[in-house]
């Protein structure tokens, strides 16, 4: 399955590649209004980075970024991005396969997964956040749409990350996301 991905999601980067690059350097859309919440030192773990809009969008807000995506042509985007936009030295992107689940690496001040969902990785974001680190997750939903394979059902993010500080968090027309506080574990 994850080599299935590698080739349709390189596919769909490389015809991005011919439509619309160099990608836009922005927050998250969803998170567009709370990006205030977002901070501006420490370090960030990007999942499913894509082509590294947000990742360099938090690099130039002064955070240090690793992102991580399966698509070979994505993160070399995203590399060219950084470059473009004098962030490299703040940037690493790795080509990683979330099915194996998250990369080694340091505790992170902002977790960030932006419409990549992956039920099995939900621990594993919780556990590499720092006490007071944001997590900011993103997913399709069923909620105000069609079930799909790829959405995630009514309440899958509350009930997964309801235990965090949760500072806001919304359903509907499709998407859930949540941003939630890490906390201190015993
Ligand atoms: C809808 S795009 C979202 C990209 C970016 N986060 C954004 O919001 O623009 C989904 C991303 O998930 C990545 N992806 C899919 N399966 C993956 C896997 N098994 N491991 C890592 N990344 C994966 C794709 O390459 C793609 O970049």
């Amino acid at each position: 399955m994850a080599q299935e991905d590698r080739v349709r999601w390189d596919q769909r980067y490389e015809t991005a590649v011919l439509e619309a690059m160099p990608g836009p350097i922005t927050p998250p859309s969803k998170f567009g209004d709370h990006v205030d919440l977002f901070p501006t030192t420490g370090f960030a773990l990007e999942l499913a980075c894509g082509s590294g809009g947000t990742s360099v969008w938090l690099a130039l807000r002064g955070l240090k970024v690793h992102g991580v995506d399966i698509s070979g042509t994505a993160i070399g985007l995203a590399k060219k991005l950084a470059a473009e936009n004098a962030v490299s030295s703040s940037c690493r992107f790795d080509v990683v396969d979330l099915d194996r689940g998250l990369p080694e690496g340091p505790q992170a001040d902002l977790v960030v997964c932006h419409l990549f969902r992956d039920v099995r990785l939900y621990p594993q974001m919780v556990q590499r956040l720092t006490p007071g680190g944001l997590l900011a997750v993103a997913v399709l939903s069923e909620v105000d749409a069609k079930p799909g394979p790829f959405r995630a059902m009514a309440g899958e993010l509350t009930d997964a990350f309801g235990h965090l500080e949760i500072l806001e968090a919304g359903e509907g027309d499709g998407h859930a996301w949540i941003l939630a506080r890490g906390i201190e574990t015993a």
